[in-house]
């Protein structure tokens, strides 16, 4: 589960807005590399025509992903390209400064795969066609090197960030360098894909012809069962069916083939790729299904595979179960960690540990939510009116703030203390921190000179939820639906009702797919070739606990779990010596722990000395 929009709430939240900078970096990294040393053509001896480096051709011969050393150019052709593998060579650029080489001399070469649309109808001759990017720890041969060998490693982590809808060559950019020495010591290569419909893959499940239409549209969803009018389900429900609309005029009947089942085998046409035997991999959250399900129809092909942030996956075949699964510790990642670890580190570090202008004494646990309740009470009555000077006249809503900020920060502990910062000015009756925050929650419409802006593929995440749950049956009407918002919300303030509002689009789902091409329905307790590794956190707000339990219990003797003590989504943010030791011994040798289920700390403590940090 990942990611920032409005209709779902899953691992990487856009608050605070990341710096795109590899361009960039890409280019002072390559600098240090040659030292200006630049050769203004290479000629290679046996094809003249081919642009030529230093490091011989690209795309090289029978590379099924037709690599090309990265650069800001690199996305596959359009599936209209009569010729792509042409149009793609021709983007490569023989120059190797404009490439994007990483700290300790890796490269980061970018490449596609195109894969059946329907794997189960030959006579469909339509195509996706998959963004993949890896990270070659070794770099590139030198054209006159003696050994020819490929700098490949042995195994290649597969990598996927999520969502559904999460970027796995985004991922790859923002943690490659960091997840190779993490499970490899820098040994193993590492790479992204972009899932069907996903970003740069094609076609890409924009169903909004540009992002501003999307954030205008969800102001009018946003809007949280506490706000609400009567009418609102009517609303949000009408808007769904608008949308999915939207989607099937601009997407055809793609909406069939993105259930998690058809991802699981493109993971298989990508390990085919790479012509290892397993599947190597780290994969979080929603990630965590696509392996679930790949390894019980690929029995023989489970490597080493974490599944950290786990889910179960069996719970999405359910009306609504990929909502109402996630709630169990999410107000208990509200109470215990991020105020009751406030007032352990004291004003210090955070500052809603101070006491409020009438209270003596210091701050009890039952006293800060007491003030946070009466202050998320305050703007149910009446939004806090705001400026900023980015986008004018802003406002502080009860939903907006919960949506946009307080629950995707359950996800991040690093940003705690700036959450707490905002929640204190806030309290004090200043909003500028907030509107501040909440203006970069939205996507950035400012125009962006050495990228083409193309709308992100943010409906995907609906397709795949709807598609994992096509034929559970359908209530008529919307008491059900009502019912189960109120049961939601009730159960989580913070995460309710927006897993509700990424689940309530399932009721059209059918009416404009039908059936999808394929869905998972099997069991998950296969005998694997290598059991796997699961990761699950007591306080994760979208991979509980409970849930990687109940995977365990049904994998059994196919595989571990590690419970994480730490906050966050996921043990990527909070992180903790035990679970990275026994990780890496797993991934480097095959190693697993004896017992089914071994308990791990984080290192350190949220909010002291700024410890708590994924960078
Ligand atoms: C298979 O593809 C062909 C060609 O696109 C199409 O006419 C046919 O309806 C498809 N069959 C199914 C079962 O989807
Ligand atoms: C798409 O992928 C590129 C890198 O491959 C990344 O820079 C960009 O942020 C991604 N976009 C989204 C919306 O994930
Ligand atoms: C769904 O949207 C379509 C297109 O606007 C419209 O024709 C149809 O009546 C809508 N159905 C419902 C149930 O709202
Ligand atoms: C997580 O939620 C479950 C189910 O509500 C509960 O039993 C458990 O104690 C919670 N864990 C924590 C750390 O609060
Ligand atoms: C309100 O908060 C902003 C951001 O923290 C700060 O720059 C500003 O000085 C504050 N305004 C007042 C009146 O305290
Ligand atoms: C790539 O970056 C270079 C400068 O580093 C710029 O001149 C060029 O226009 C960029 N190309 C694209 C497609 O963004
Ligand atoms: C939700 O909470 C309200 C207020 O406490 C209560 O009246 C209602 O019965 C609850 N509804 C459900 C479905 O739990
Ligand atoms: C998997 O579980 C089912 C029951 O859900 C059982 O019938 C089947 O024998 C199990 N398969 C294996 C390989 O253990
Ligand atoms: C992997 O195995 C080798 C050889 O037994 C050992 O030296 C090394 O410490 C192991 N690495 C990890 C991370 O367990
Ligand atoms: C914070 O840093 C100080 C000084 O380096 C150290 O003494 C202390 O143990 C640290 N506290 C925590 C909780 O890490």
């Amino acid at each position: 589960m990942e990611e920032k929009k409005q209709t779902s709430t899953f691992q990487t939240r856009t608050w605070p807005r990341r710096i795109i900078f590899w361009m960039a970096a890409a280019i002072v990294m390559g600098r240090l590399h040659f030292g200006g040393f630049l050769p203004k053509r290479w000629v290679f001896p046996g094809n003249p025509q081919a642009q030529v480096s230093p490091y011989g051709p690209f795309p090289q011969e029978k590379d099924p992903f037709q690599f090309l050393p990265c650069t800001n150019a690199s996305r596959p052709p359009p599936l209209d390209d009569p010729t792509p593998r042409q149009s793609w060579a021709a983007l490569f650029d023989p120059n190797p400064s404009h490439w994007s080489w990483g700290s300790t001399g890796g490269i980061y070469l970018c490449g596609y795969l195109d894969l059946p649309l329907d794997y189960h109808n030959s006579s469909d001759p339509r195509i996706v066609r998959i963004a993949v990017t890896k990270f070659q720890v070794a770099g590139l041969a030198h054209i006159n090197s003696p050994s020819a060998s490929s700098h490949r490693s042995k195994r290649t982590i597969i990598i996927n960030p999520g969502g559904p809808g999460g970027s796995g060559t985004a991922f790859l950019w923002q943690r490659a360098e960091e997840m190779t020495n993490r499970f490899s010591d820098g040994q193993l290569d590492v790479l992204g894909w972009d899932p069907r419909g996903v970003n740069f893959s094609l076609p890409a499940a924009a169903c909004f012809p540009h992002d501003a239409f999307r954030d205008r549209w969800s102001l009018l969803a946003l809007r949280y069962r506490e706000e609400a009018q009567k009418s609102q389900l009517e609303t949000v429900d009408a808007m769904n069916n608008a949308t999915f609309f939207a989607c099937q005029q601009r997407l055809g009947d793609f909406g069939r083939f993105v259930s998690t089942a058809s991802v699981a085998r493109d993971l298989e046409e990508i390990r085919k790729a790479l012509g290892e035997d397993e599947v190597t991999g780290y994969l979080v959250s929603y990630g965590t299904g696509i392996g679930q399900t790949y390894v019980n129809m690929f029995p023989t092909r489970a490597g080493r595979l974490i599944l950290d942030g786990t889910e179960y996956v069996r719970d999405h075949r359910l009306l609504g179960g990929f909502g109402w699964t996630a709630l169990d510790n999410t107000t208990d990642a509200w109470r215990d960690g991020f105020l009751g670890e406030c007032i352990n580190a004291g004003p210090k570090w955070c500052s809603l540990a101070n006491p409020a202008p009438n209270q003596d004494g210091p701050v009890i646990l039952t006293q800060l939510e007491a003030r946070m309740n009466q202050l998320l009470e305050s703007l149910k009555a009446r939004p806090q009116s705001a400026y900023t000077e980015s986008g004018g006249p802003s406002l502080v809503t009860y939903s907006a703030l919960v949506e946009r900020i307080l629950y995707p920060a359950m996800y991040r502990p690093m940003d705690w203390p700036r959450t707490a910062q905002m929640l204190s000015e806030l309290e004090a009756g200043n909003a500028t921190l907030a509107a501040e925050s909440l203006d970069l929650s939205w996507s950035d419409h400012s125009e962006e000179p050495s990228y083409p802006q193309l709308p992100s593929s943010s409906e995907l995440d609906l397709l795949v939820i709807c598609s994992d749950a096509y034929d559970a049956p359908l209530p008529d009407g919307l008491d059900w639906w009502d019912q189960l918002w109120e049961t939601m919300s009730n159960r989580s303030w913070i995460a309710g009702n927006s897993r509700f509002f990424s689940v309530l689009p399932c009721r059209h789902y059918s009416t404009y797919w039908g059936r999808p091409s394929e869905v998972y329905r099997g069991d998950l307790n296969h005998t694997l070739t290598t059991p796997a590794l699961l990761i699950a956190s007591p306080y994760d707000p979208a991979t509980p606990l409970h849930n990687g339990r109940r995977l365990l219990a049904e994998m059994d003797q196919n595989a571990r779990l590690i419970v994480n003590h730490a906050y966050g989504h996921s043990s990527m943010r909070d992180r903790s010596d035990c679970t990275d030791g026994i990780a890496k011994a797993y991934i480097l040798n095959g190693t697993l722990p004896d017992e089914q289920e071994v308990q791990c700390y984080a290192n350190s403590k949220p909010y002291v000395n700024g410890s708590v940090s994924d960078e």
